[in-house]
């Protein structure tokens, strides 16, 4: 039986940083990937980092390409009525964001992981999670055909929402809290330059739109879809004219359209499992919860996650002390809430919701009127956008 100190189940980001962080602190660690790297790394995804978000992959020694090819945003602008109007971030709160998109944070760490001589087992299948509640635990696993136990004193449970570790607890082991909303987000990736210098979020009574991007020549564009809509029926210049129509003028008039590189449909859904440890199982990331996209907050959470899983984690391995370990769950919880409130919220003023009638629709110009008009209102939303406080 191979052993280890701490089985990381999943190599998206947040069981990537973790290795880093526990590697860092001389905590031995092994990982356990269902997908082959190339897969992992050709997941287009999110792209906004938090100023947290960025101290810690600084902290976990692998921010040196991030600082050189990410993009310092100050300002998001807000699309509506036929017009663009800016949220100062840097002038209401003092920070800025870092575009930088999540395949290549993923690349930084696997290349560390690499260079460190770290053991992940990519395509591991089968996956299941033993003795929780034992003196020690064991993650079997199957890889290239043959049958293997891992010994570990704890495992993170870092495997997305799709994974095994919340999947292979009893029902009656923790609560959910659930919101499902009535669309998804058609995302299309393309090399064309950026029709603004800082992201455009838009309103539109033909549904929300999203203009991002990974680079000055690199979009990452969303459009609100229907549930039931089908990637074969958006064609590439379908795409750029629902988006362009729910654009104003000079963003439209900006926007030079090109071939797409790739192009996904994603639900949105609001997600919480409390709580987020089961004995020797901590869960984190998307493993324990989901946002809708609209924040960009899914990525940042999962860092702030593995941040706190990171510290206590360290503390019990100097210190002998499971103060940390004891306090995770409720301590990871109450960011994680805070963090659904605002995805939900800016879901709300932002989407054109299907049951929603003309009541709803006026309140929901008369929220983006207020917002545009009092300074307060834009520092709620500056301050939760560049990232709220790590509450340690
Ligand atoms: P994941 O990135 O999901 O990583 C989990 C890893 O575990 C994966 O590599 C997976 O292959 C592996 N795994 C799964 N099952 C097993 C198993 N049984 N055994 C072993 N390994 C397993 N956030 C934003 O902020 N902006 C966005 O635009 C955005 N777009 C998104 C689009 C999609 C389609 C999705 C699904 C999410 C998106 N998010 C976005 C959210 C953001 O990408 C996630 O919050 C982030 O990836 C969370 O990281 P994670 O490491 O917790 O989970
Ligand atoms: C991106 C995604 C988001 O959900 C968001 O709010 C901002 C940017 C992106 O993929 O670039």
């Amino acid at each position: 039986m191979q052993r280890t100190q701490v089985a990381i189940i999943g190599a998206g980001p947040a069981g990537l940083l973790l290795g880093a962080l526990l590697h860092k602190a001389g905590i031995a660690n092994t990982i356990l990937e269902l997908h082959s790297g190339e897969q992992v790394l050709a997941r287009v995804r999110a792209g906004i980092l938090e100023r947290g978000s960025v101290e810690l992959l600084d902290e976990a020694g692998v921010g040196q390409r991030m600082h050189a090819q990410g993009l310092v945003h100050q300002g998001i602008q807000l699309s509506f009525g036929g017009q663009r109007q800016r949220i100062d971030l840097q002038g209401l709160t003092g920070q800025s964001v870092l575009v930088y998109g999540q395949n290549e944070l993923c690349r930084d760490l696997m290349d560390a992981r690499k260079a460190a001589g770290l053991t992940t087992h990519y395509e591991a299948r089968h996956v299941s999670l033993h003795g929780l509640g034992e003196p020690r635990a064991v993650v079997r696993y199957q890889h290239l055909g043959q049958d293997h136990e891992l010994a570990c004193d704890y495992i993170a449970g870092c495997d997305g929402f799709h994974g095994v570790s919340r999947a292979g607890l009893p029902a009656s082991a923790y609560h959910c809290y659930e919101r499902g909303y009535p669309f998804g987000w058609l995302g299309v990736l393309a090399d064309t330059a950026p029709p603004a210098d800082e992201l455009v979020y838009a309103q539109h009574e033909r549904g929300f739109a999203l203009c991002s991007m990974r680079s000055r020549t690199r979009v990452r564009c969303y459009i609100q879809c229907s549930l039931s809509d089908r990637l074969e029926a958006w064609s590439d210049a379908r795409f750029w004219s629902e988006l362009k129509s729910r654009l104003d003028p000079v963003t439209a008039a900006a926007l030079e359209p090109a071939p797409s590189l790739e192009k996904s449909i994603a639900p949105l859904r609001s997600y919480v499992t409390e709580p987020l440890r089961f004995g020797r199982l901590f869960l984190a990331g998307d493993a324990g919860h989901l946002v809708p996209p609209t924040g960009a907050k899914g990525l940042n959470l999962a860092a702030s996650d593995v941040r706190y899983l990171a510290r206590a984690l360290t503390e019990y391995y100097r210190d002998r002390s499971e103060a940390g370990l004891a306090r995770y769950s409720e301590q990871a919880l109450r960011r994680v809430w805070r963090a659904e409130r605002f995805s939900w919220s800016l879901t709300q003023l932002l989407h054109n919701f299907p049951d929603h009638n003309g009541f709803d629709q006026r309140i929901q110009q008369a929220d983006l009127d207020y917002l545009m008009s009092s300074r307060a209102a834009q520092t709620v939303l500056a301050e939760n956008y560049v990232g709220l406080p790590l509450n340690d």
